[in-house]
């Protein structure tokens, strides 16, 4: 159920970037299968983050180029996307990019800070700063759809998840003016000044639905939502000020033949108002067993998760105890793919990822 909100028919038109030509099928994915609710003949995983600073050829490949440059040269994005499916053979490959790179790209002040994250240089607060957002343009992209493109022939049967930050993540960013413990501006302009809250939000489901579609058409397997921040926020919230947004991305991208994956943090309490929102297959954080969770999603979606990043720093015999469990509370959802229940984190050994995938991969189905 969403509630009744004139934001709904606001979003801008996204110029239209989908084309209907063909996808690839890859029939033996177990990936895509379990994100139909199918039961593939082994358990499939993927780690988000699994592109990054926990590999040392990434650092070797990165030193020297900043982040978005990185995520705007096609050869390197390609070679750090293949990295962690060459090294952990995990079922999918997710683009490297960053949730502010479509931002970047329109021309938007945003940098990537090391430790600090994502940083913009002029926050945007008020009616003029909304009015003065830019629109993202296919071509300010090109390179990331190059870059699929060359990942296309490298990966092989191995899908490729696109993705993008959904409305209220990115908000948050530019709103605060970078990381926040509270999202403390961005909650108070959403009651403050709601038409400017709305605009925002409206124009940011613009720009990820554009950049999501395009990824679509540059042939990308899957799609994934990012919503970082949302549990940050009451369903109330969420109902009133952000889902109408994550909605209208959502049901642009219904017909464009990709499973989309819904993913937040901190949203035990949000996953059905998340699942209202459109997605095939629900993200979950390490917080909500993946039974419960499926439970409270109707019974009726995939899930995808959820082990607690943090485990990856603990033995191996206490590893397994945590997949097994994982493994066993989400066959009792339709379809489950193996996942992180947030990101790997930047001191985690790669050994430990690659044994986990591993345990992941033995589990009986
Ligand atoms: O998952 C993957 O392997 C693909 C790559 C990916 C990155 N960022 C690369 C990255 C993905 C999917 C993201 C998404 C992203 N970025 C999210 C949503 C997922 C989540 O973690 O909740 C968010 C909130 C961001 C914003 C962001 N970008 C943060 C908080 C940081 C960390 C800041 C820091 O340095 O500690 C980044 C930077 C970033 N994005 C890095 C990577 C590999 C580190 C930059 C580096 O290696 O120098």
């Amino acid at each position: 159920m969403t509630t009744a909100n004139p934001a709904r028919t606001s979003v801008p038109p996204a110029p239209d970037t989908r084309t209907p030509g063909p996808r690839r099928s890859l029939p033996d994915s177990a990936f895509l299968a379990a994100t139909r609710g199918e039961r593939p003949a082994h358990l499939p995983v993927w780690f988000m983050r699994q592109a990054g600073r926990s590999l040392p050829e990434y650092r070797a490949l990165r030193a020297g180029t900043g982040m978005l440059e990185s995520c705007m040269t096609p050869e390197l994005t390609c070679e750090i996307t293949v990295q962690p499916v060459r090294r952990h053979g995990v079922d999918a490959a997710i683009l490297f990019s960053d949730i502010v790179v479509p931002l970047y790209a329109a021309g938007i002040g945003v940098d990537i800070v090391a430790g600090t994250g994502p940083v913009v240089a002029e926050p945007v607060r008020t009616a003029a700063d909304v009015e003065r957002l830019p629109v993202l343009l296919p071509e300010q992209v090109a390179p990331v759809m190059d870059a699929i493109g060359l990942l296309l022939g490298e990966l092989g049967d191995t899908p490729l998840i696109g993705f993008a930050g959904a409305p209220f993540t990115l908000a948050s960013y530019l709103v605060e003016g970078g990381p926040s413990k509270n999202h403390e501006r961005t909650k108070a302009l959403m009651r403050t000044a709601p038409d400017v809250w709305h605009a925002l939000m409206a124009k940011l489901a613009g720009i990820t639905t554009t950049f999501l579609e395009l990824q679509v058409a540059a042939g990308v397997d899957a799609i994934q939502l990012f919503d970082s921040w949302a549990g940050a926020l009451s369903e109330r919230d969420y109902r009133t000020h952000v889902l109408p947004h994550s909605a209208a991305v959502l049901g642009r991208l219904a017909g464009a033949g990709v499973p989309r994956i819904h993913f937040g943090v901190g949203t035990g309490e949000l996953l059905p108002a998340m699942a209202d929102a459109g997605a095939d297959v629900i993200g979950v954080d390490w917080r909500t067993p993946l039974d419960v969770a499926a439970r409270r999603v109707g019974g009726g979606l995939p899930v995808q998760g959820n082990l607690d990043p943090a485990v990856l720093f603990a033995d191996t015999a206490s590893i397994e105890v945590e997949v097994r469990r994982i493994a066993a509370e989400g066959a009792r959802a339709p379809g489950h793919v193996f996942n992180l229940g947030h990101g790997v984190l930047p001191d985690t050994d790669a050994d430990a990822i690659t044994r986990t995938i591993e345990l992941v991969h033995a589990q009986p189905v």
